[in-house]
Parts: structure tokens; sequence; C-alpha cells
């Protein structure tokens, strides 16, 4: 079965691949609006620290983990049991990944359904025409259908010829995007106390325990740990490449790309403000998040005329990018998981994966509001610190340390001399898990 698994072709397409996963709507939208709603730079300070401390740990336990198994999930956990009970766990565990993987897709996927009808929605007012269909329920349901298709087409077509081809040549146009926008912004009046808020921090806010608690949520769910997906995107890694940096270069680019999001929309907010249109409630408090990227942001283009409808097109178009490269990672979880179990091949096992998602979806829009928010509290709060959780267990208390080693000696041969060795396992095994242990209790609360 190893010689059929796909493998990345470089290591350039990797690092795009993972970060093209990493980054999505929780960079792009997440985390301005956390900066804005959770004190402005102090976020951004207390993000950075976590995103070196938590989550570039945990990214290398699942990059770890997945290379030296060159396996999906369940099968990688397996791998590292070491008795009945640890192998029929990870049975449980690899389709708890599975199924949060789903559930993540399914919530995603309406919204990056509802960014494709903006960008339609933008790109013909541009030649004036406005149709009024693409918003309402049927609308909704198209769209994330349409995206659900999109994705499923790009995995369908392999790991290196269609993933990896495809973040390659998405994430470029999506940098570029940004930083066009970003100077655009920049120039337009009332941008510059944005940037103050979102540069300049206001010390007594950094060492609030709820900051630090909603930047460690932020963080795993950017760098879309928790639920296998970096672990399946490890299994394909080459095993001449250093895992320490492959995952650093992870990290730093989902980072950088988190930050310049927040130099577009922060200022992008204080424009609108400028322009007369409201940022915060009575009390004071920023609107609710949803309503930043779909009420203040088209404010803030319809009242720049035709130029601003373009940099709307623009914005929406790099916001399904930007969502395309992640929804193919979460919908890796369940097709390779499906084919490597059950034998089922690609095709297959994306298309039932798609339309069992592509149904809850379906479900999430009719539904309302109430069920949506369930699923995503049940999958981001709980689900993924779980997993974050085994997978630091059975890297820190399964794995022989000896065997850890020797993995990550291919590619780094020198590694057993590094800071990273002497700190990471011991890090793994005690400290992450206290830490998630901790974001798990304050969600249950
Ligand atoms: N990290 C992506 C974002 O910031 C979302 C994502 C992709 C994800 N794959 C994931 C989140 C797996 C959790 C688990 O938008």
């Amino acid at each position: 079965m190893a010689a059929s698994r796909g493998e990345f072709g470089s290591r350039l397409g990797f690092i795009l691949a993972a970060a093209g996963s990493a980054v999505g709507l929780g960079n792009i939208w997440g985390f301005p609006s956390q900066v804005a709603a959770n004190g402005g730079a102090a976020f951004v300070f207390v993000y950075l620290l976590l995103a070196f401390l938590i989550a570039y740990p945990v990214l290398m336990t699942e990059l770890a983990i997945g290379r030296f198994a060159k396996a999906n999930t369940l099968a990688a956990l397996q791998k590292l049991s070491t008795g009945a009970v640890s192998r029929c766990l990870s049975s449980v565990f690899g389709y708890l990944g599975v199924a949060v993987a789903a559930v993540i897709l399914s919530f995603y996927g309406v919204i990056a359904g509802l960014m494709l009808a903006q960008c339609l929605t933008s790109l013909l007012a541009l030649f004036a025409v406005e149709p009024g269909l693409l918003s309402g329920t049927g609308a909704s349901i198209f769209f994330t259908l349409v995206f659900m298709v999109l994705t499923l087409a790009i995995v369908l077509k392999g790991v290196s010829s269609g993933i990896e081809a495809w973040s390659r040549r998405l994430m470029p146009m999506l940098i570029i995007l940004l930083l066009l926008l970003i100077v655009i912004v920049l120039n337009q009046e009332g941008s510059m106390l944005g940037l103050k808020a979102y540069l300049v921090p206001d010390i007594s806010k950094l060492w609030q325990g709820e900051l630090m608690l909603s930047a460690m949520g932020q963080v795993f769910f950017s760098l879309s740990l928790g639920v296998g997906t970096m672990l399946i995107y490890g299994s394909y890694i080459n095993r001449n490449e250093s895992l320490p940096e492959l995952g650093a270069w992870v990290t730093l680019v989902d980072v950088a790309i988190a930050f310049l999001a927040g130099l577009l929309i922060i200022p992008a907010m204080y424009v609108a403000m400028s322009n007369g249109v409201e940022i915060f409630d009575a009390d004071g408090k920023l609107l609710a998040s949803s309503q930043l990227v779909f009420v203040v942001l088209p404010e803030l283009f319809k009242s720049l005329g035709s130029f601003g409808t373009l940099l709307s097109a623009l914005f929406f178009a790099m916001l399904v990018l930007a969502s395309l490269t992640s929804s193919i990672s979460m919908l890796e979880v369940p097709v390779a998981t499906v084919s490597e179990q059950a034998g089922l091949g690609r095709k297959r096992a994306g298309i039932v994966s798609v339309c069992i998602i592509g149904s809850l979806s379906v479900l999430l829009i009719l539904q309302g509001e109430a069920l949506f928010d369930l699923a995503v509290t049940a999958s981001t709060e709980y689900g993924q610190p779980l997993m974050g959780l085994v997978f630091c267990i059975y890297l820190g208390w399964l794995w022989q340390r000896q065997s850890l080693l020797k993995e990550l000696q291919q590619g780094s041969p020198h590694v057993a001399d590094s800071l990273f060795w002497r700190l990471w396992p011991a890090y793994v095994k005690y400290i992450c898990p206290l830490i998630i242990l901790l974001i798990f209790y304050s969600s249950l609360r």
C-alpha cells in the first residue's frame, strides 16, 4: 500500500500546501475579528507568542507522527500503539478526527459559499448587472455545494497534481491580492487610527485569562491542528526533508498572513467608520464578527464607488481562494482515511465524503443559527483540543524516544544536538497536554 500513496513533489510544494491549509477564513476573518474584539494589539502580541509556544510544538507532533507512519491518522496511531487498549482507542480517535474534520468542513463550506456568492455579486456589479438571486437560503445551498464540488475536484486529482499544484497556484495569488488591498486601504482616510489600534498594545489588557484562551483557540484553528489534517500532510512528506524546518516555515507563513490580514481589516474598519459606517454597538463593543465581513466591509466598498466594487470582488475572491486551499486539506482527512482503511479508491471515497458533508451543510443552512453554532463549538472548542491532546499523548507517552529521534534525523541529521531536540519531546509530553487541558476546562465551563 505504501508505494501507492501520494507524496509532495517538492519542499516548496509542501510548504505552500500546508500553509494553504493553515491560511484560511481563520486568518483573514477570524483573526482580525478577534483582534478587534480583544483589545487590539494586546491580542496580536499574545497570539504571536502562543503560535510559537503551543501551535508549533503541536504541529510538529502531527507532522512527525504522520511521516513516521506514512499513513492516515487511524493507522498512524495504531502504529504507535503498545497494547490492545491503545490499538482499539486508535480506531476511535482516527474516526473521531474524521468526524471533526467533516463537521468543520460542513460549516466552513457554508461560509465559503457565502464568500463565493459575494464575489460573484461584486463581479456582476462591475458590469452593472444586479442579480437579485444570489442571496437567500436557496442561493446559500447552491453556492455551498458549488464550493464543495470545487474542493472535491482538486482532492480527486491527488496529492501532488491536485493539492500541491493548486496550492502553488492559489497561494501566491492570495498573497498578492492581500498586499494590494493593504496598500489601497492604508491610503484611505481614517486608516492610520486603525493602524494605531492594531499595533500599539494596551498593556493593561495583556495578561487577561480570557484573552489568552481565545488566542489559544484561534491558534489551534488557524494552524489546522487537532483533526489529522497536518498529520496526513506530514505523511506525504519525503524522508529527505527536515521536519523542524518545514514546520517552522508553515507556522511563520500562517502567522505572517494573519498579521497581514489584520493590517488590512482593522484599518479598513476605521476607514469605514470615518465614512460613517457603524462598527461599534451602543456599549462600545465591536459588532459581531460575521457583521464585520458581511456588513462593514461591503459598506466600505460601496462608499468607494465603482473602484470599491472592484476591490470587493478582489477581496471576496481572495477569501474564496484561501478557503479552497483550506477545505481541500479538510476533505483529505476522510478521503485518505476511508480510501486506505476501506480500500475504496480515492474517487469513491471523495464522492461519498462530499455527499455526506454536503448534506450536513444543507442541514446547517436549513436548521438555522443554533445548530450552526453548535457545529462550530463542538468541533473547534471540543473536538480539536481533544484530538490535539491525543496526538501529544501518543507522541509523548507511547512513541519510544529512540525511534522518534531516528525519524527526525531523516532530513535533519544533526537534530540530536539541537535545542529543538532537547526541549520539544518533554514539552509535548508534559506542557502541551497541560495547556490543552486548560483550554478544554475553560470551554467546559
Ligand atoms: N486553518 C484554516 C483556517 O485558518 C482552517 C482549517 C483547515 C482547519 N484545515 C483545518 C481548521 C483542520 C481545523 C482543522 O481557516
